[in-house]
């Protein structure tokens, strides 16, 4: 049985590809590998294409985390293919939303800060203007917020699983 994660943020570029990551770095280091999949993707198509951003791919590096991917938009065939779909920022998780009028799968999607268990932060912020600090930050609460959501998926199995 495989859980199906989607991490979105705005661009692909920077938080949602990180969180992917970090998770797939999780999943490694408990050879979890036949029970958790991951992708990541963007509200908006600006960078479709493209590799992470270098300042984040810096940040997550100094962890010991390589950031590996290409940015994709989401897109709503994703609502059937991920049995979970975490949003960075209330604004993505709107817009997620936003193309589920009916709330068919509104359940699926969840806010990536609900699961950290050190920050008190309720969305992980967009680091795209702002200096390094703002993109070691990210990956540091990312951190907090997959070890949070891993052992969720562990100790709750979804029925929908494959
Ligand atoms: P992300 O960051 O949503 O974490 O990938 C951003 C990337 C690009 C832009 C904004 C945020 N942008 O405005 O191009």
């Amino acid at each position: 049985m495989t859980t199906r994660l989607l991490f979105v943020c705005l661009g692909n570029i920077c938080r949602s590809p990180s969180a992917e990551n970090i998770m797939n770095h999780l999943i490694a280091q408990r050879q979890l590998g036949n029970r958790v999949v991951c992708d990541s993707a963007g509200t908006a198509s600006y960078h479709v294409g493209s590799c992470p951003d270098r300042r984040m791919t810096q940040a997550a590096k100094a962890k010991g985390i390589d950031l590996v991917g290409q940015a994709r938009q989401f897109n709503v065939v994703d609502f059937d293919r991920f049995d979970y779909i975490l949003a960075m920022d209330r604004q993505n998780y709107r817009d997620i939303l936003a193309l589920d009028p009916a709330g068919q799968h509104a359940d699926k999607v969840r806010l990536m800060c609900d699961f950290c268990r050190t920050h008190p932060d309720r969305e992980v912020p967009d680091p795209y203007y702002g200096g390094p600090e703002g993109f070691t930050y990210v990956i540091e609460l990312l951190l907090d917020a997959c070890e949070g959501f891993l052992d969720h998926i562990l100790e709750h199995p979804v029925a929908t699983s494959r």
